[in-house]
């Protein structure tokens, strides 16, 4: 047993990403049922019983182990996370931001902690803070990251030398080769969240699902939002902003990402995705990307 699958209780020591509302109860549990770690996303909610109602759904699909994240930017994160020790979740991933204020209040809870860092510097950070283990994530990733743009092969190594908790890898990652790529870097699990969209349990729309299906190694772009940045799916929306034409105004809200990932509305909101975008060829089930990942020969997609 590896410390990450001991930290996590699955059998494979592979998190399936938060991504905001397309982390489904049915894509959380397919996961967690396939042997790898499920995840509940709260960046985008608004209501701790909205956010308990998705956790029961889990519950009632699964008895494996599941964990959820926590996004700091979200002003509801403490009331998300005890919803979550209520209803028996023990792990989380912290993103979007300093964890400072969370980790004391999550460890009152009893909550075990896995930090998201884009750099060594926060890595360090939140090991200080006393994390139980970091997802190092390089720029290759889909959705938001920092503006500094490490890329995974560079920063899962760094952050290793850097660091004693688990590191897992994140940030282009979607197969076999990925997997044992991010193991030979050192890593000791890796957190997959592109692959996962273009599933059969994922709620994405089926537009969303098509274009990453559809997308080439340059199919996605970094689109300025400010303080951070989002890499997503090349549409006339995402081109229009990367040119200048657009602002970021109102492509990042709870409604817009309902919108755009859901109901495939593609002048309401951007689509996030990562560069492994362009190693995508299917839209299998959750089971059949986690058997391949784990599989000691790889089987060709497509
Ligand atoms: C559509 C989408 C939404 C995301 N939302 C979140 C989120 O809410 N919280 C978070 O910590 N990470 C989020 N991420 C990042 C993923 O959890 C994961 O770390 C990342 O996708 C890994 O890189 P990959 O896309 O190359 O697999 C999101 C990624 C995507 C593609």
């Amino acid at each position: 047993m590896s410390r990450v699958t001991e930290l996590l209780g699955s059998r494979y020591p592979i998190i399936q990403g938060a991504m905001g509302v397309i982390c489904n109860p049915e894509l959380v549990a397919a996961v967690s049922e396939a042997g790898a770690f499920g995840l509940l996303a709260t960046a985008f909610a608004q209501d701790p019983e909205a956010v308990r109602s998705q956790v029961q759904a889990t519950k009632k699909l699964t008895n494996k182990p599941f964990g959820a994240n926590l996004f700091v930017m979200n002003p509801l994160a403490q009331e998300f996370a005890k919803v979550f020790a209520e209803e028996g979740v023990k792990t989380v991933t912290v993103s979007g931001g300093s964890p400072k204020a969370l980790i004391p209040f999550l460890r009152e809870l009893g909550m075990k902690i896995i930090v998201v860092v884009p750099t060594v510097g926060v890595a360090q950070g939140a090991e200080g803070l006393d994390a139980d283990a970091i997802v190092a994530e390089g720029a290759e990733s889909g959705g938001v990251q920092g503006l500094k743009g490490v890329s995974t092969m560079v920063l899962v190594p760094a952050v290793v030398d850097a660091v004693k908790v688990p590191v897992i890898a994140a940030g282009g990652i979607g197969d076999s080769r990925g997997y044992k790529a991010a193991m030979a870097l050192g890593a000791e699990g890796v957190q997959v969240g592109t692959r996962f969209i273009a599933t059969k349990e994922c709620i994405a729309n089926a537009m969303y699902k098509e274009r990453i299906v559809e997308s080439g190694d340059t199919g996605t772009g970094l689109v300025d939002m400010g303080r951070f940045r989002i890499r997503a799916l090349r549409t006339q929306l995402v081109e229009k902003m990367i040119k200048g034409e657009m602002g970021p105004d109102n492509i990042f809200t709870p409604a817009a990402v309902e919108a755009a990932w859901v109901k495939g509305d593609l002048e309401a909101g951007v689509l996030p995705a990562g560069q492994v975008a362009g190693l995508i060829s299917g839209i299998p089930a959750v089971r059949e990307i986690i058997e391949e990942m784990v599989s000691l020969n790889r089987r060709r997609e497509g």
